[in-house]
Order: C-alpha cells, then structure tokens, then sequence
C-alpha cells in the first residue's frame, strides 16, 4: 500500500477510536485480534445501516418478511450446506517468522503489485505530459504498462484456476515461481499449502465427542433455508417471496486485517428470495439493480462502486456477483449477490428426510424453490459509510483566520446525532435552561445531544468530527424572541429560525421515507 493510503486508513481508524466509533475488543488486556467493539456513536451509526437496510429489505416489501433464527443450529446444517467439507481458505506458513497468511491473498497482493507498478508508469507520464496527455492512449501502448498489466492478468487467471480447482499444490507453486516473500521479515521459507476449515465450534452441554459439535454459524442465510417451510406456511407467502435477517456470524479468519473489513465475529444482513425455477436470471439482475439504488441513495459517489463478477462459482451458484465498494485500501466485496441455485433446500430436504417444497397454485404442481441471495456485512457496509466520509478540510474560522477541520460527511439518516444542541455560554443560567427545554423537547424526535463545555467553535468541531448534520445555538436572541441559530455541517451556513423551524429542516434531512423514495424494485 502507498504510503499516503496508509496514513489515511491511520487517520480513519483512529479518529473511530478518538471519537467512540469502534475500540478493540479486549484492550486493557492487548486486544483479541479481528474483534471488535462498537462504541457510543459506533452502535447508533450501525443501528441507522441497520433500520435502512430493514427498511429498504423488509418493510418496504409486500413479500419479504423478517426473521430472528438462532447462532446455534444443529450440526447437521452445517454438513448439509457444505460447510463442513468446503468452507476452508488456503493457509500457508512462514518457518522464519512463524506467522500464518491465505495463500490466495498472498497472491492477490502480488497481483496489486503489478497493477500499482502498472498505474505508477501512467501517474509519472502525466506529470511529464501535463494537460494533452492521452493516458487511454498510453495504457493501450506503453510497453512496461502493458507488461505489467499482462502480469497481473496471467496471476490472476492461474489463482482463479488452482482456487477452482482446490489445487493447494498449485498455489505454492505460484508463491514460488512469483518469489513472494514474507511481508513480514522477506523470507521465501514457505509450509505446503493446506486447507483450513474457518468454522469456530463448541461443545454442547453434556454430549461430548462429534455428536455434540456446536458450530457457531459462519453465515446467516441457512438460518432462512432451513425455516423456509415455517416461514412460508404461517406467512401464506406465495413464490416469489423472501426472507430477511440481521444476525451475527463467525469466522475463523487466518488473515485479519484492514481494520473492520475482515473480522473473526460479524454482522450479516442477508435475505434469501425464493423462485421458481428458471426465473432465476431474471430475480438475479433485479436485485443486482436495487442493490445498487440501495447503495448509491446514500450519496456514496457512483465512481466509488461498481460490480465485480465471480471468476469461480461457489458449488451451489450458477451466477454470482460482488457490489464493491473503494476502500482507502482498494476496490473489494461489499456485498454478494448470489444466484443458489435450489441447492440449499434440496441438501437440508436429503438430510433432515423432510420435504422442503412448495405447491404452487398457479402451475398446480410442486418444487423446490431456487433461490437468489443478497448478502452484505453490517460491519463492511459501516467501514465503506466511515471511509467515504471521513473528510479533512479548510474552513474559514470566526476571526477571519483558516483551520483545518476533520468532518464526516455522513448522509444525515445515517449519522449517529442528528442534532446538537449548545448554549452559547455555559454560566449563563437563562441559556443553559432554554437550550435544555429545547433539548428535552427535540430528543423525543431525534437522536440529540447536549453540550455547555468550550468555546462554541470547539463545540462545532466535536460535532462535524462525529457527523452531525445540524447544531442548534441558543443564545440572547433566542431569550428576547425565541429564534435559534441553525448551523449546516455541509455548507457551514447559520441561520436564524424558530425552533418549530428548525424541527422541519431537520426532520426532512435525516428522514428514513425520503432516503427510500429513490428505491423501487
Ligand atoms: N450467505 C452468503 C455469504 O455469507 P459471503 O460473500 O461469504 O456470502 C457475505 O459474505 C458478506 O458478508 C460479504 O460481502 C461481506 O460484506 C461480509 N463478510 C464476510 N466475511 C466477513 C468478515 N470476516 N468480516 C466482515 N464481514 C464479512
């Protein structure tokens, strides 16, 4: 990574520390790695990303409907979905350093490597070229750009093969042919590549031994499959029909990093949306659509998301495509939206020896219903939300001076207050009780908060860096005529209104209804 990128995902995760977004779990005792805790404006953001997605998923669907299944689930499940014999990622270890990394990723940083070297050559030309520079032009000539590029497809062709393939051996000829070294200390003294299954277990109670093998579920989707019967009957859906739940999720993840983007304990949105056979292309790029409305009504700027099709199917999809999102870090998943075939209700039915279909009237006969998922991390979705607001800028100060400010540019329905209310001096009594009556009057509707301490700049400050979209300041005018100051965290503009006022902006630029009027499946 550029080292510019680098102080910038610093800036970022730091600043959810600073201002109560996310700490490691476990700090006082060095932390737990890939586990995290969400903080006082850590849960409220989440639990906004939550409510839209439940909004946009469930409660704007006539045919969708909700659902709460447990982490724990029979054993078997987990036999019956594949993951008991297919969830694994490809581990390999270092002899010097000891330490232990996914071989794909390995090799996915060195395809970086070459598209970096690859951009490098077009970044130095168009400084030597200035304004007539063609870069289309010079990307489909230079030699080093174009053998760079070359490399980079080549490597990726080859890991797409051997991760298909399940060949193990072939990745470590790749890490070998490829001279890729140990980011750590440079050394080249690989392990064999194995696979490695990333389900955590327990024990249950008082049965021990493999009959009493607890996984912790690794995704939530089969949760819905294996209560799509009772959902079905005691909903009266009729095909097509979904089913939606957010819900924890838990991997043994070999490399955890990048922050929150790849943790060992998660949160999964997901809804399964049940066809007929043979519709599934068409339910697949129409939820491949809405996805995306879902994404870009947030404001997150369309040349920062885009799709990525699957180079290797999973077993049980016969299409398969990732929403993602540029992080500080680079393009990756987001979400997936996943074409499963009927192979999920069809393995429990073979298992369990119960019937997983559904009559449908209208054909009068009965099947096993497909399925097209859509499926994104809680936790990747707030990663993408912070990382695409977190903005340094200079801004005029009162005294005619610049500073900088750190604001977060959050789309005001997400962020974690809504509005601030501050009296301009602390030990005036009269302020202090009139911006809590008006305090004690909007928090009923809005996520509020209250602040007397500091000068009134510094108070706007702590404000922008948590995201809140208005602060409201009482001050002597308001004593004499009951107006208020309303400043935009945007445009940074003050104006003079009436608390009744101030309730109409706020309510129409935070409001959940606006947000989901741009969406229609
Ligand atoms: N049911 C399908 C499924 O679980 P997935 O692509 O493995 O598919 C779906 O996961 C989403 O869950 C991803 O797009 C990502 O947003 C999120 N996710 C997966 N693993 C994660 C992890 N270790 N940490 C955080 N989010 C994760």
């Amino acid at each position: 990574m550029a080292q510019e990128i680098v102080d910038l995902f610093k800036k970022i995760t730091g600043h959810a520390k600073e201002y109560g977004f996310i700490y490691p779990s476990s700090e006082i005792y060095d932390g737990l790695s890939a586990v995290y805790d969400y903080g006082p404006n850590g849960v409220e953001l989440k639990n906004n990303i939550k409510q839209y997605w439940w909004a946009a998923m469930v409660q704007m669907q006539e045919n969708i409907v909700g659902l709460d299944s447990a982490i724990f689930m029979h054993p078997k499940i987990w036999k019956a979905s594949g993951h008991v014999d297919a969830f694994n990622d490809p581990l390999v270890d270092n002899k010097d350093s000891k330490k232990r990394y996914r071989a794909d990723v390995l090799i996915e940083d060195q395809i970086d490597k070459y598209i970096a070297k690859a951009d490098k050559e077009v970044e130095k030309a168009i400084k030597r070229f200035g304004e007539n520079f063609d870069e289309a032009l010079f990307r489909k000539t230079n030699e080093r750009v174009l053998a760079n590029v070359e490399k980079a497809t080549n490597l990726a062709t080859r890991l797409a093969n051997a991760m298909r393939e399940g060949n193990m051996a072939e990745l470590g000829a790749i890490l070998a042919d490829e001279e890729i070294t140990d980011p750590d200390n440079g050394s080249k003294n690989w392990t064999e590549v194995r696979q490695f299954n990333l389900m955590f277990y327990t024990q249950l109670g008082n049965i021990s031994g493999e009959e009493g093998k607890l996984y912790l579920r690794p995704e939530t989707a089969q949760g819905i499959f294996v209560n799509f019967l009772n959902v079905q009957k005691t909903t009266r859906q009729k095909v097509p029909f979904g089913i939606a739940q957010i819900g924890k999720a838990f991997r043994n993840e070999i490399v955890a990093r990048q922050f929150i983007f790849r943790m060992r304990e998660f949160e999964q949105m997901e809804m399964q949306f049940f066809i007929r056979p043979g519709e599934e292309m068409t339910w697949y790029d129409t939820w491949k659509r809405f996805r995306m409305q879902w994404h870009l009504a947030l404001g997150t700027p369309q040349d920062k998301l885009r799709f990525k099709d699957h180079d290797n199917l999973a077993h049980y999809a016969n299409a398969a495509v990732d929403i993602q999102f540029e992080f500080p870090f680079g393009f990756r998943e987001l979400e997936g939206i996943h074409s499963r075939t009927d192979f999920d209700l069809k393995s429990h039915q073979e298992l369990s020896g119960k019937k997983l279909q559904y009559f449908d009237p209208e054909l009068n006969e009965s099947y096993t219903p497909y399925v097209v998922e859509t499926s994104i991390g809680c936790d990747r979705m707030f990663l993408a939300m912070l990382s695409n607001a977190y903005c340094e800028e200079v801004i005029p100060d009162a005294d005619g001076k610049e500073s900088t400010r750190v604001v977060l540019t959050l789309h005001p329905a997400l962020a974690p207050v809504k509005i601030a209310i501050l009296p301009l001096l602390k030990n005036k009594e009269e302020l202090t009780a009139a911006a809590k009556t008006i305090y004690n009057k909007l928090k009923k509707e809005f996520s509020c908060q209250y602040d007397e301490k500091d000068a009134i700049g510094r108070r706007y400050r702590r404000q922008d860096a948590i995201g809140t979209p208005f602060c409201l300041t009482v001050d002597f005018d308001t004593l004499e005529n009951g107006t208020v100051t309303l400043r935009d965290r945007d445009t940074l503009k003050q104006e003079r209104l009436t608390v009744a006022q101030v309730e109409d902006i706020v309510r129409s630029k935070v409001s959940l209804a606006k947000l989901l009027e741009g969406l229609d499946l």
